[in-house]
């Protein structure tokens, strides 16, 4: 493909595409949908650009990627910062050696003239003004002003677009007039218990059964208590855990004190003990929870066992 495209009399020079590969493995109903967003069913119609959402470290800009591969398109990943620039986003002006300016497209504009997909990753950290420039593109009109060239770029046919959003404290809150245009929201959720050791196995396939199992086990667990714990931390974990394993053949660890290591190390302290970690988080959020007792940490609440099982009749008020 041409380095280079003419747009009104001015020359710019293209990103290159992302090279990376990734399958998306279990929840394809997530997928099929992201698909069918860029689906047109009519010459009339126009493709949408949905938002993907969800906690960090979820599998947001793989599932995008993945689609993008999966429609046989070349892909562009944006990587939005709170510093960028409208110019960052579309085109920006740099000096070449001849001493002449030249004229680079983003990997935005580059997808948009090529026909490819762009991933506006992380894009709740992208202030207003850079949003701003991006409104015509994302309704009707698919086409993008670039001031610093001085050019208007229309979008190809086969142009299409999504926008990862993280759900945490360090993003803007988009406006509306954006928000409206960046429709439907696909919520991306923790994969199920196959899922997520097929992903493990996906990545790690050299890993021990038992390994896998301590660390499937480890992430339902904090996905069941609403940990923030993710699949990519599952990941770091078990890697961690088995370079420590390999390295330490001399003296070898035993697998489970390699995997506690390597817990405490990816994730702190508190994560070998999930459930006195969330009883606290909900504490710090002013949640009403009981506080733990001993018996807790042997009998699962409603366990007929438990010290302080209710049995019954004691506590019923007298009517
Ligand atoms: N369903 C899946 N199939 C394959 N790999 C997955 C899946 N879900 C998560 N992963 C893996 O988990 C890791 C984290 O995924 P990714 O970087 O896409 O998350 P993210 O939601 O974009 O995170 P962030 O919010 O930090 O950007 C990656 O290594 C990714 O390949
Ligand atoms: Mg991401």
């Amino acid at each position: 493909m041409a380095d280079r495209v003419d747009i009104s009399g001015v020359s710019l020079h293209l990103s290159a595409s992302d090279p990376s590969r990734g399958d998306w493995i279990g929840q394809h109903e997530v997928l099929r949908q992201l698909l069918a967003c860029w689906l047109t069913v009519d010459p009339a119609d126009l493709p949408l650009a949905p938002r993907l959402t969800g906690p960090p470290g979820i599998g947001k800009t793989t599932l995008a990627m993945a689609a993008a591969r999966s429609r046989g398109q070349d892909l562009y990943v944006y990587q939005c910062t709170s510093d960028t620039r409208p110019e960052d986003l579309l085109v920006t002006p740099v000096l070449a050696e001849s001493g002449t300016i030249q004229y680079h497209a983003s990997p935005l504009v580059t997808a948009m003239i090529t026909g490819a997909v762009c991933v506006l990753d992380e894009g709740n950290r992208m202030n207003e003004k850079s949003w701003a420039s991006l409104a015509p593109l994302l309704d009707h009109r698919r086409y993008v002003e670039s001031i610093v060239a001085g050019i208007t770029i229309s979008a190809h046919d086969d142009f299409r677009c999504v926008v990862t959003m993280n759900e945490d404290e360090s993003t803007f809150e988009i406006p509306d007039y954006i928000l409206s245009r960046l429709q439907p929201t696909l919520v991306l959720e923790h994969p199920s218990r196959d899922d997520e050791r097929a992903i493990l196995e996906y990545h790690l396939p050299f890993a021990t059964a038992e390994m896998l199992n301590l660390t499937v086990e480890f992430l339902q667990q904090a996905h069941e208590l609403k940990l923030d714990f993710s699949t990519r931390d599952g990941i770091n974990v078990l890697r961690f855990a088995l370079k420590r394993l390999a390295a330490e053949s001399d003296h070898p660890l035993a697998a489970d004190a390699a995997w506690a290591e390597a817990v405490t190390a990816c994730l702190g302290d508190d994560a070998l003990d999930l459930q006195a970690l969330a009883a606290s988080r909900q504490q710090s959020l002013g949640g009403n929870v009981i506080p733990l007792g001993l018996g807790d940490f042997f009998f699962a609440g409603d366990d007929p066992l438990h010290p302080d099982a209710d049995d019954g009749d004691e506590d019923e008020p007298e009517s």
